[in-house]
């Protein structure tokens, strides 16, 4: 079935765990997310970007989609997004990523999005407050869940690009949940959005620890969610290189330092850029006259669908080591 975020968020902070939260673009990414966390038996968190929406709207020059292109985005993708939920036994939620205006926010809730984020992280503070504020307002009537972001990534971040980052104030997360009544919140606390994020990178888990008590202390419910918190394996850079690809200095966050923040009440982890490494990988490999040196078979099982087969031209049949 197809489920708001909330329940969700719920869990996590009641067990102690975070979900993966993935980036999508296409209905087969949508369907290969919603396939493996079956597998796992998961509830599954889709997430489409507000230029996803613009894309899937059917323009080649997303970044200039109007919001027209978002709401026929919205549309399809939800649609189908509803017919895989409905038939899965996972809960599955579809959740709008860096909801960019309020119109925005509100094409991808009218067409069937059950979470969206509103991001106005560029805002002050106040201006912050009032356009989440006016978000909740419209989307928890109709029940559906809302994200919030306070301070600033570096890095790429759907068309904002911030050279630096300003780690969010834990002392102003308790009064931005209180005045907008949002159920989660996007930190600023070390992440970056895209493939560099510098190398080991340590988490300022002290801001998540002391956002976290200023909610107990005043009874707040809320949920951190941590953005730019791919991986970046380095065994699939070196292996797109070898294939032909120029990703250089590419770094992500360590997985150990992401387990160590989970117990602080981050529940919702974004995941883009290992997607689109792995998918480009794995597509190059199939089209390349001489397939990668494996490092590891982490990436699916389809390796016979790999080799190399000049006379092949069935998209059926280099689809499925994208959706691995
Ligand atoms: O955090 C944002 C996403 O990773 C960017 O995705 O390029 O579709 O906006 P986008
Ligand atoms: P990455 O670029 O680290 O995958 O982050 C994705 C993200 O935060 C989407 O909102
Ligand atoms: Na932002
Ligand atoms: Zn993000």
């Amino acid at each position: 079935p197809l489920v708001p975020l909330r329940p969700l968020l719920e869990a996590s902070l009641q067990h102690g765990f975070a979900h993966g939260a993935f980036n999508v673009n296409a209905v087969a990414q949508a369907q290969a997310v919603i396939e493996v966390h079956e597998q796992f038996r998961s509830a599954a968190i889709l997430q489409g970007a507000d230029l996803a929406n613009a894309f899937m709207g059917g323009r080649a020059d997303f970044l200039n989609g109007t919001l027209e292109d978002k709401r026929r985005g919205a549309q399809r993708i939800a649609a189908a997004v509803r017919k895989f939920g409905a038939d899965s036994p996972v809960p599955v939620v579809l959740h709008l990523d860096h909801g960019k205006d309020f119109e925005s926010v509100k094409v991808a809730i009218d067409n069937g999005y059950t979470s969206v984020m509103i991001d106005g992280s560029h805002l002050p503070f106040a201006e912050n407050v009032e356009l989440t504020r006016a978000v909740v307002q419209y989307a928890h009537p109709l029940g559906v869940t809302v994200e919030g972001e306070l301070g600033v990534l570096a890095g790429v971040e759907d068309d904002v690009f911030a050279e630096h980052s300003t780690y969010t104030n834990p002392m102003t997360v308790c009064e931005f949940f209180k005045k907008t009544g949002v159920d989660c919140l996007a930190i600023s606390y070390g992440t970056k959005h895209g493939a560099v994020k510098g190398e080991h990178v340590k988490l300022r888990k002290e801001i998540a620890i002391a956002a976290m008590e200023n909610l107990r202390h005043e009874g707040i419910f809320g949920v951190l969610v941590s953005h730019g918190s791919s991986t970046v394996p380095q065994y699939i850079v070196a292996e797109l290189n070898q294939l032909g690809g120029k990703v250089s200095g590419a770094h992500g966050i360590p997985i150990a330092e992401l387990r160590a923040v989970i117990p602080y009440g981050v529940g919702k982890i974004n995941v883009d850029t290992d997607i689109r490494l792995a998918v480009t990988r794995n597509i190059r490999e199939y089209f390349a006259n001489h397939p990668a040196q494996r490092a590891s078979q982490s990436i699916g099982p389809v390796w016979e669908l790999m080799e190399q087969k000049p006379e092949q031209f069935d998209p059926r049949v280099y689809l499925p080591p994208v959706m691995e």
